[in-house]
């Protein structure tokens, strides 16, 4: 079978895609013994994904995927975008994050939010990008133990729960990660004729 590893340490990214790629052997960056922490110091999804690709890459010689993800709200220019996961600042949390996100939504009117995944995949040496949003609205208040990160607020368009409360099943199917993993995936079926 095909090896491909993913260049994240975030437990709740690898458990999602694990779920989502079956024709694939997965590695974790602990599988390859990769233990530094890679910086992401860039302003866009495209180049902090490459730079995580592309170092895990020069260290394992090995076909590769990097995600670089974050949430989108209108309300807030956009933010907190790009630097999502390091929102109320150092060290990276998650609930601290979260905790600032509805604190500055607090007076907002509009709700409306949209997550965004970058996937850069090193494949034979070359390098591919593949996107995914997926769109929906921010609760007032956290509800659900799923998910991670701003699921427990994140409620997605067509439904009436936050991503906290709907099952791991139907976050794949509607994620921005899903739509991008998805697509990383066609694109490995075509090349190695599955
Ligand atoms: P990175 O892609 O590891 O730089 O981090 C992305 C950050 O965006 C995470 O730490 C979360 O704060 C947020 N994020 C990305 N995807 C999701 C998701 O599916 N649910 C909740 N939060 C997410």
């Amino acid at each position: 079978m095909e090896e491909l590893v993913i260049a994240s340490n975030n437990k709740g990214k690898i458990r999602e895609i694990k779920a989502m790629i079956n024709n694939l052997s997965l590695l974790s960056l602990n599988d390859i013994g990769f233990t530094d922490e890679i910086a992401e110091p860039y302003d866009t999804f495209n180049e902090n994904a490459a730079v995580k690709a592309e170092t895990v890459h020069k260290y394992s010689g090995k076909n590769v995927f990097a995600d670089d993800s974050g949430i989108c709200v209108p309300a807030l220019g956009g933010k907190p975008g790009v630097h999502s996961a390091y929102y109320a600042g150092l060290p990276r949390d998650n609930e601290r994050n979260l905790e600032k996100l509805i604190e500055d939504m607090r007076d907002k009117e509009d709700r409306s939010a949209y997550y965004k995944a970058i996937i850069c995949l090193v494949w034979n040496g070359q390098t591919y990008y593949f996107e995914g949003e997926c769109h929906g609205t921010l609760a007032t208040q956290k509800t659900g133990t799923g998910g991670f990160g701003y699921d427990p607020i994140f409620i997605p368009e067509g439904y009436s729960h936050t991503f906290g409360e709907l099952s791991q099943e139907v976050k794949n199917k509607l994620s921005h990660r899903g739509v991008a993993v998805r697509k990383m995936v066609e694109f490995i079926k075509q090349q190695i004729g599955a």
